[in-house]
């Protein structure tokens, strides 16, 4: 019997990657999304790829109706919640905006799936939670610290909704996969990152950049504690990201958890700088970036990368394409945008 998937926030960046994986691993995928932060590109892209229609139910997860009603009439196994604003930025600027519509949709969805008897949930957090941590490579036991956002905030305070619900509420299951820095784009490049106005993330920039919709890059800060001066990132493909949601969703449909909540680290354990990316976009994409260093930025982290076993060990996920491949997607991704 095929298992069927909600994925919130489907139309975006990782939810449209995830919905391709997931599909050709055979499961049922219901794609919900407000389109508030994204157009159709990716879902016309995900149906291509697919080549059919897929079922998608236009609505905002914060409408409890709605919620309920999407409950109702599809046999929900799993659910993988995306669904959420994230631009660090305006989060420090709009506060409530992000409390409510990330955490009340969160609880909408957790609650119609505990009115259901229980689901499998799957959270889509972030490294954020562990802020500036010295502990590195970091793993899941390391600790969370206060977060540098409220964007940041929310993961955490989901993570904790999830854990408890999951306690509290008989047939819950929860795995939240904490990712670090999601890149690149689908090979077929009819899906990848489709940032809204100024990218505030690295690779969208620079691709922005390389094709001529950007003057100019900043390398925000060169006098970090680091060997070239700039801050260290755990890039992780998005197609190796996607398919860690494909584990992940079967580890709980098919009953292999350990825990009825679990966290994983999604990365590849693998530190590269800011200068060490941009170079290596060049070399890889023969094409030449134009950039400048330019003052830190508030609230960036110095260093983070994953220590990924856990993944590996557990979920029998490992990432496996190289950031040379993963920035050649990118920079196809982002010409296909322009023709
Ligand atoms: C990476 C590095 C910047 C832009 C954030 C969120 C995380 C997740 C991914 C949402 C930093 C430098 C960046 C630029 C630069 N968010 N940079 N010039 O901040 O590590 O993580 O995005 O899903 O939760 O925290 O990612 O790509 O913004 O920055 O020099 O124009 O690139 O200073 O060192 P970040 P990022």
């Amino acid at each position: 019997m095929k298992k069927t998937v909600l994925v919130s926030g489907g139309a975006g960046f990782i939810g449209s990657h995830v919905t391709v994986e997931l599909a050709q691993a055979g499961y049922d995928v219901v794609i919900a999304d407000n389109f508030s932060n994204c157009d159709d590109t990716n879902y016309k892209g995900v149906c291509a790829i697919l080549g059919r229609e897929m079922p998608l139910v236009r609505m905002d997860f914060c409408d409890k109706g709605a919620v309920d009603a999407l409950f109702g009439k599809y046999p929900i196994d799993a659910v993988i919640h995306f669904a959420a604003f994230k631009a660090v930025g305006e989060s420090v600027s709009e506060p409530l905006k992000y409390y409510r519509n990330n955490l009340v949709s969160f609880v909408n969805i957790l609650d119609a799936a505990r009115a259901k008897g229980g689901c499998n949930v799957l959270f889509s957090s972030s490294a954020t939670v562990y802020g500036q941590t010295d502990d590195l490579p970091v793993t899941e036991r390391s600790p969370r610290q206060p977060a540098e956002s409220p964007y940041g905030n929310t993961k955490t305070v989901c993570e904790d909704i999830l854990r408890d619900s999951v306690r509290a509420y008989p047939g819950m299951r929860g795995i939240a996969l904490r990712y670090f820095n999601p890149i690149g784009a689908h090979p077929s490049a009819l899906i990848g990152e489709l940032p809204r106005g100024v990218p505030n993330n690295l690779v969208p920039f620079i691709t922005q950049t390389a094709v001529g919709k950007r003057a100019c890059l900043s390398v925000f800060g060169n006098d970090y504690p680091t060997p070239d001066g700039t801050c260290l990132r755990d890039f992780i493909d998005i197609v190796d990201l996607a398919k860690a949601h494909v584990c992940a969703v079967g580890r709980m449909c098919d009953a292999r958890m350990k825990e009825s909540y679990e966290v994983f680290n999604v990365g590849t354990g693998r530190p590269l700088s800011v200068l060490e990316l941009i170079n290596t976009f060049e070399q890889v994409n023969d094409v030449k970036l134009n950039w400048k260093f330019a003052p830190r930025r508030p609230g960036d982290v110095v260093a983070i990368w994953a220590d990924p076993t856990l993944a590996e060990q557990e979920l029998g996920w490992k990432a496996e394409r190289s950031i040379a491949d993963t920035l050649k997607a990118a920079w196809a991704w982002e010409k296909k945008l322009c023709m």
